[in-house]
């Protein structure tokens, strides 16, 4: 990579916990096998958790998985790669042990000044985040070559919480060197929204309210939030995958095209888009909590949720663009845990025929089915196959596995470490867009806590509160029946 000519020194933050092993590793590892980590890369995991080298590694190598045909060997280079160093988050003299642990490897590398590149991924609590960003710019920002640090939500809790936060980087990194991760613009068919969108003539005019009735966007998991109750107490379902991962794929489908493919270009539309959409109303808000259903135990069941929350582990709302394309097109967006199965999707469901000639066909529908298994199908009327003059509704269908069968698609970090790696910011989000974001969330949120809306219950397992069909209909929206 030219951008990191020299080597790199990626420096995770918080590699004894779970988003590392689970996630940053993983990642890591698998861009190696990829040959994707520039030369000289160097990786150094920090934590309090006091450990030897030894110790760490026999903690993330499971969850590193080789290709078929490459056995373990690429597993014990990797990991000759990696150091682990424990210390404090807020103790001076830790940072300065870091950097010197740090240079001693760069000089190791035989690096130049000029060559020093490091990435800071900070895998944290929020409630350690500042302090350590504040530890790293002063005393481990190498001075001589490009820093960059990568960061996750929670971004805030609300707009003012977030615009808090905001200031408190900002004074310490520059805009370009901050990568801020919402994991779903790595997923490989939110990637690819832009490309169906504005690759394909057939969709350009067909985009906005003249023929599209209605969006809805799903993600639903099949497991509670057994043991991390006390976490997900504090944000909810609206805060953990709508204000973020939901409402950056709406982004995605409701921008105006981009002049450029840039990453400013697309930001700038993402977030015009997202000032046109009004604040969500309570009306437009079906809310729910799940409960104990044979032996799955219900929300409220786990020790670490406190008693007679209030918290939403489901919701169903309607967003509304105020702008000429999308004006009165409701965009639906519906997350909740411990559901009847998992997956994410986006439908894009057209307007009735009209005319007599096909009276009471089904309407066409775009579906990016996110997960699990990547597909693009198009719901859509055809004549039954042979003798009768009937017509059925079938689907056109790009179904990942079988059209590309030896694809391997990349991890949603994979793909966001890569770009970060490469300078590239467009899969990642800009505060302007954050800001606008918790705009339109955060009225209702504070007005759901104030006036102590009652979730509904749902049985753990099942589709969700038994309002959510009548409330999804009362949108327009018709279900289409499955072959
Ligand atoms: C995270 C949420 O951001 O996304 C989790 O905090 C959620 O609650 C997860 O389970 C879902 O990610 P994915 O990639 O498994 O769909």
């Amino acid at each position: 990579e030219e951008r990191l000519k020299g080597g790199v020194t990626f420096i995770v933050l918080g590699a004894s916990g779970d988003l590392a092993k689970k996630k940053t590793f993983p990642a890591l590892f698998a861009l190696f096998q990829n040959s994707f980590l520039p030369r000289n890369t160097t990786i150094v995991g920090y934590a309090r958790t006091k450990m030897d080298s030894a110790a760490f590694y026999s903690r993330i190598e499971p969850y590193l998985k080789p290709k078929q045909d490459d056995p373990k060997k690429s597993v014990q280079e990797f990991l000759k790669m990696c150091h682990y160093v424990p210390g404090q988050y807020d103790d001076e003299k830790c940072w300065e042990d870091l950097d010197r642990y740090v240079s001693d490897l760069e000089t190791k590398h035989s690096l130049k000044d000029e060559q020093k590149n490091r990435i800071f991924y900070m895998a944290l609590p929020p409630s350690v985040f500042v302090s350590v960003a504040d530890g790293l710019r002063k005393h481990v920002y190498s001075k001589t070559a490009s820093t960059s640090i990568i960061i996750e939500k929670p971004f805030g809790k609300d707009l003012e919480s977030c615009r808090a936060l905001l200031q408190d980087i900002q004074k310490l990194y520059k805009e370009d060197e901050v990568y801020r991760i919402d994991h779903y613009l790595g997923k490989e068919l939110a990637k690819n929204i832009m490309t169906v969108r504005f690759a394909n003539m057939i969709f350009c005019p067909l985009w906005s309210r003249v023929h599209i009735d209605s969006v809805q966007i799903t993600m639903k998991e099949p497991f509670g939030t057994e043991g991390r109750g006390g976490y997900f107490d504090e944000f909810g379902i609206i805060r953990d995958v709508m204000q973020n991962h939901l409402l950056q794929l709406m982004s995605l489908v409701a921008m105006e095209r981009p002049v450029g493919r840039d990453a400013e270009s697309i930001r700038d539309e993402k977030v015009k888009v997202l000032k046109c959409v009004k604040p969500i109303e309570l009306k437009d808000t079906l809310l729910g909590q799940f409960v104990k259903s044979g032996d799955k135990p219900g929300y409220l069941d786990d020790d670490t949720v406190p008693k007679g929350s209030l918290c939403p582990t489901f919701a169903a709302m309607v967003l509304w663009i105020d702008n000429e394309r999308w004006a009165d097109v409701p965009f639906i967006l519906k997350a909740g845990k411990a559901l009847d199965n998992g997956k994410v999707d986006i439908r894009i469901q057209f307007k009735k025929l009209h005319g007599s000639l096909f009276e009471g066909v089904a309407r066409n529908e775009l579906v990016f089915h996110v997960q699990p298994g990547e597909a693009i199908y198009m719901k859509f009327n055809n004549k039954c196959p042979g003798f009768s003059d009937d017509s059925m509704i079938t689907e056109l269908d790009l179904t990942y596995r079988t059209r590309y069968k030896n694809l391997k698609v990349p991890e949603a970090y994979e793909a966001l470490v890569l770009d970060a790696l490469r300078g590239d910011h467009s899969n990642f989000v800009r505060n302007d867009e954050l800001i606008a974001s918790w705009k339109i969330f955060t009225p209702l949120l504070h007005q759901i806590e104030k006036e102590k809306i009652k979730p509904e219950p749902y049985l753990y397992g099942s589709r969700g509160p038994k309002q959510l069909n009548g409330f999804v209909r009362s949108y327009g929206v018709e279900r289409l029946a499955h072959e």
